[in-house]
């Protein structure tokens, strides 16, 4: 089916000339019927009624031109119908007859003009065809409702799927964002880490950025190896470490990079120590103060061999007069000298791959967060020496809900993600739990300060929370009640756009990005 439409302008004047004769000559049909009434010897006020509609008609559309900055034009609607056999082409040209029938519309059909209504329904732009309808601007713009929303750029856009109203392409550059920090939320399944990873192959792909992932799951190796990037592997037994405490001098834009690493071990304290309150300000402060004299000795002579490890900072506290400093070193020790001490080693791991992966599946329950937080501080420390080179950094954090729970945690998170983009650093947090990116005034931040939303499938109480928090409309709302994997909503600052994308399941890319116990590959 070909649907056409030739709209003509009228030239304004003309129109409304033709208007005011038309009501001139309705004017005269008037009188000729009331001197008929007359005449007859019935009531003069009785006139036909279609003259009385038109009358009336004709009156509102002058005003229309004249006062409410309306145009007229002469719009032709033209719908070609073609099918294999005659019967299937009666039927549908019936079928189509019974849609216009039913919003009051009456389609013609072009007996022995079928040539000259399919030259005017190519788009030639020629119309051959001579029945015409005379509208004003708001009712010809009814028949233009393929207009949608539609995000198409240019330069190192990625592709997100298409759009599920239009069936185009939905091409965008995150990077264009006045605020590029993203958020990847959906229920259990409905295709998060899925969305990450397409786009981390894509940004992998075309642009130059590094690309950095947090991964709580260990579900992005197979993709990571096959793009030739680095995985880490971080547990209690492995010979991989990263020091929590590396530093480097650009680590923050103040003259001191130590504020904000201090801030970053009050953090891991905080973690460590536990405990409802969190650290008193006794302990914070000789915390803070212990940090500044372990790195006095790096900061004097900024060397690998210098870089204080956890043990350094230990017995720092301990050589602190006040006993809570002994408690906080107490608590430390099992991260030093104790089982879990994985953290308390200079970084051996080369972080030159375009591509890392930071596995920490195996820390865990007791020190995944841990390790999600030192993991976000090595990423921090890539951001700031990345910045020095102007390359852009992506950092994926899946399960980003465990960084949120804890007070101090988020709080950091929370000052990463305000500073990530000023460092041309592109964060993407990726979460099931909307409930814990609205906990707190702090928290909600994050929200506010993330232009780029992908929302896939929604539980109900979350859908609700959405809804006021985005401005999202019921119809909108459509595409993330229980929608399939890999559908749901793009936005993209204030544009929202509904997008669909299946991926190909029988390719290579598929076996290295699905999560489905029965399709991962077991090699
Ligand atoms: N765009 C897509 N096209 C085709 N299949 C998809 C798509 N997105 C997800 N899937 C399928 O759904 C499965 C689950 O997706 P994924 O692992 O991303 O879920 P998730 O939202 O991260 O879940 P969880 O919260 O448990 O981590 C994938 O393994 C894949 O098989
Ligand atoms: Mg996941």
């Amino acid at each position: 089916m070909i649907v056409n439409l030739h709209i003509k302008s009228i030239d304004q004047a003309e129109a409304i000339k033709t208007i005011k004769r038309k009501i001139t000559d309705l004017d005269k049909m008037k009188i000729d019927e009331q001197k008929k009434a007359v005449r007859s010897g019935y009531d003069m006020d009785i006139i036909p009624s279609d003259l009385a509609t038109y009358g009336g008609e004709a009156k509102n559309l002058l005003q229309d031109l004249q006062s409410r900055n309306e145009r007229m034009f002469l719009v032709t609607f033209l719908v070609v119908n073609m099918a294999n056999s005659k019967r299937k082409l009666d039927n549908d040209v019936f079928a189509a007859a019974g849609i216009a029938q039913k919003y009051n519309c009456a389609l013609t059909r072009l007996d022995f003009q079928q040539e000259e209504g399919l030259m005017s329904s190519i788009p030639l732009g020629r119309n051959e065809i001579e029945i015409q309808r005379g509208l004003t601007t708001s009712s010809t713009a009814v028949f233009i409702p393929f207009i949608t929303q539609e995000l198409f750029q240019g330069g190192e856009a990625l592709y997100y799927g298409l759009n599920a109203l239009s069936n185009n392409m939905i091409l965008c550059d995150r990077k264009q964002l006045k605020n590029p920090n993203g958020l990847i939320l959906g229920t259990p399944g409905s295709g998060k880490s899925f969305a990450a990873k397409r786009e981390i192959t894509n940004a992998f792909l075309i642009t130059d950025d590094d690309i950095y992932i947090s991964d709580p799951e260990a579900e992005y190796a197979p993709l990571v190896n096959s793009l030739l990037g680095q995985v880490i592997r971080i547990s209690p037994t492995s010979k991989e470490y990263i020091n929590p405490m590396d530093i480097n001098l650009n680590y923050s834009e103040d003259d001191n990079p130590l504020a904000l690493k201090s801030d970053f071990i009050l953090s891991l304290c905080e973690l460590v120590v536990g405990g409802k309150e969190g650290l008193a300000p006794v302990e914070k402060t000789v915390i803070d103060r212990a940090v500044r004299t372990v790195y006095r000795e790096f900061l004097a002579e900024p060397v690998p061999e210098r870089m204080p490890i956890l043990g350094d900072l230990y017995e720092e506290l301990l050589r602190q007069p006040e006993p809570e400093a002994a408690r906080v070193a107490a608590a430390l020790e099992l991260y030093v000298t104790g089982s879990l001490n994985v953290f308390n080693h200079r970084t051996n791991v080369e972080l030159n791959n375009r591509l890392v992966c930071f596995d920490i599946k195996s820390l865990g329950k007791q020190l995944k967060k841990l390790g999600m937080l030192i993991v976000q501080d090595q990423i921090w420390n890539r951001v700031t020496i990345n910045r020095a080179k102007k390359k852009a950094t992506r950092y994926y954090m899946d399960e980003f809900h465990l960084l949120l729970r804890e007070e101090q945690t988020a709080a950091y998170s929370v000052e990463i993600w305000k500073r990530f983009r000023k460092w041309s650093g592109i964060p993407t947090g990726i979460t099931q739990n909307v409930k814990d990116l609205l906990s707190s005034r702090e928290v909600e931040n994050i929200f506010e300060n993330s232009d780029f939303v992908l929302m896939l499938n929604q539980a109900v109480s979350d859908r609700n929370i959405l809804a006021k928090q985005l401005n999202i409309s019921p119809q909108q709302m459509k595409y993330v009640t229980h929608t399939e994997s890999g559908e749901g909503l793009l936005f993209y600052g204030n544009v929202i756009l509904p997008f669909v994308d299946h991926f190909p399941k029988d390719t290579k890319l598929y076996k290295v990005m699905t999560t489905k116990p029965e399709e991962v590959s077991s090699e």
